[in-house]
């Protein structure tokens, strides 16, 4: 028995770091027929957009009759390489992959394209000065993200205002774009200030630590500006323990607009939602489809994306799809 549960739990964990097909090809093969194929290496399950981001790229690639091989990096870029390798090694015929984080794609990548292997890139970024190296970028935008929560932390501010940011996962493209976005609205009014600012690796647990050690450490806090609603659930929490309410002793703000992020906020824990939409499979199939057939797809994709009040979101709860 305990032989059969090692042997299983050795077989999860080798699909997760060798990329298992979850699709109806076999491993190992590229495709069969007209079928297309497609390798996606995803950053992990870190945060309620990451769940319903997989679930809307697996439910979209079977409507498309795309067979998906599916592989979760654990939030590490090295599990994200041995992936994007094993897509290689496979002969898949499209790889779209979310980087973990910015830098230190560009070997792997000409390994692709050695192999004529288109890569389309979701959701997050690359950087580097080689463009060639995928075919399109479909995703948000950052840094305007940032400025939506910097234009509300401004419009907001009465008098001078102690800020605490709760970083993305270090060197991710939303941790350093939603940053910059935000800075440069505040820039305008000296009065509001950012008194600490630590990453959370967009998980709940690491946003709960880190509020915990910036309530212990900072004297006066009015403001947290968490990069995800994971992390400000978890300030939510640390705030409560140490007998604050959140929302009026300390307000928050938020990116991505996921169902417990928003229940927060009709709830009056949080004050304003920046919206990031993970549904972005209907639109990576249909790129896929174009880039196999050799089709011309635009360099940049941006998806469209708005705001939220408490007020405006207890009108959308109901129908939040994720
Ligand atoms: O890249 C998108 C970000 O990654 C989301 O805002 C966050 O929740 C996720 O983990």
């Amino acid at each position: 028995m305990l032989k059969k549960i090692t042997t299983a739990a050795s077989v999860i964990a080798l699909c997760a770091l060798t990329a298992c097909g979850s699709g109806s090809g076999g491993a190992g093969t590229g495709s069969s027929g007209d079928t297309i194929t497609m390798g996606f290496a995803q950053v992990g399950a870190e945060s309620g957009w990451r769940t319903a981001n997989t679930k809307s790229v697996q439910d979209e690639a079977k409507a498309a009759g795309i067979d998906l091989k599916f592989s979760d990096a654990q939030q590490k870029q090295e599990n994200q390489i041995k992936a994007i390798r094993s897509y290689i090694q496979q002969k898949v015929k499209v790889i779209a992959f979310s980087p973990v984080v910015e830098t230190g794609w560009d070997t792997v990548l000409l390994e692709a394209k050695r192999a004529n292997i288109p890569v389309i890139l979701t959701d997050r970024a690359i950087d580097s000065d080689d463009t060639s190296l995928y075919k399109t970028f479909l995703g948000s935008d950052f840094v305007e993200e940032g400025r939506k929560a910097g234009d509300w932390m401004v419009a907001n501010a009465t008098g001078p205002t102690n800020v605490v940011e709760l970083q993305g996962t270090t060197g991710a493209a939303p941790a350093i774009d939603r940053k910059k976005g935000f800075e440069e609205k505040i820039a305008s009014k000296p009065d509001i200030k950012i008194v600490a600012s630590q990453t959370g690796d967009f998980t709940r647990s690491g946003g709960k630590q880190v509020m915990e050690a910036f309530l212990k450490s900072q004297p006066k806090i009015d403001v947290v500006y968490a990069h995800n609603d994971d992390m400000g659930l978890g300030a939510i929490e640390a705030i409560k323990a140490a007998g604050k309410v959140p929302g009026k002793d300390i307000k928050i703000i938020t990116v991505d607009a996921v169902k417990d992020g928003m229940t927060a906020l009709s709830n009056g824990e949080i004050n304003f939602i920046v919206e990031c939409n993970p549904l972005l499979g209907k639109q990576l199939m249909d790129l896929a489809k174009k880039v196999v057939k050799g089709e011309e797809v635009p360099a940049r994709v941006v998806t469209e994306e708005g705001t939220f009040t408490q007020e405006q979101a207890k009108a959308a709860l109901p129908k939040r799809q994720y």
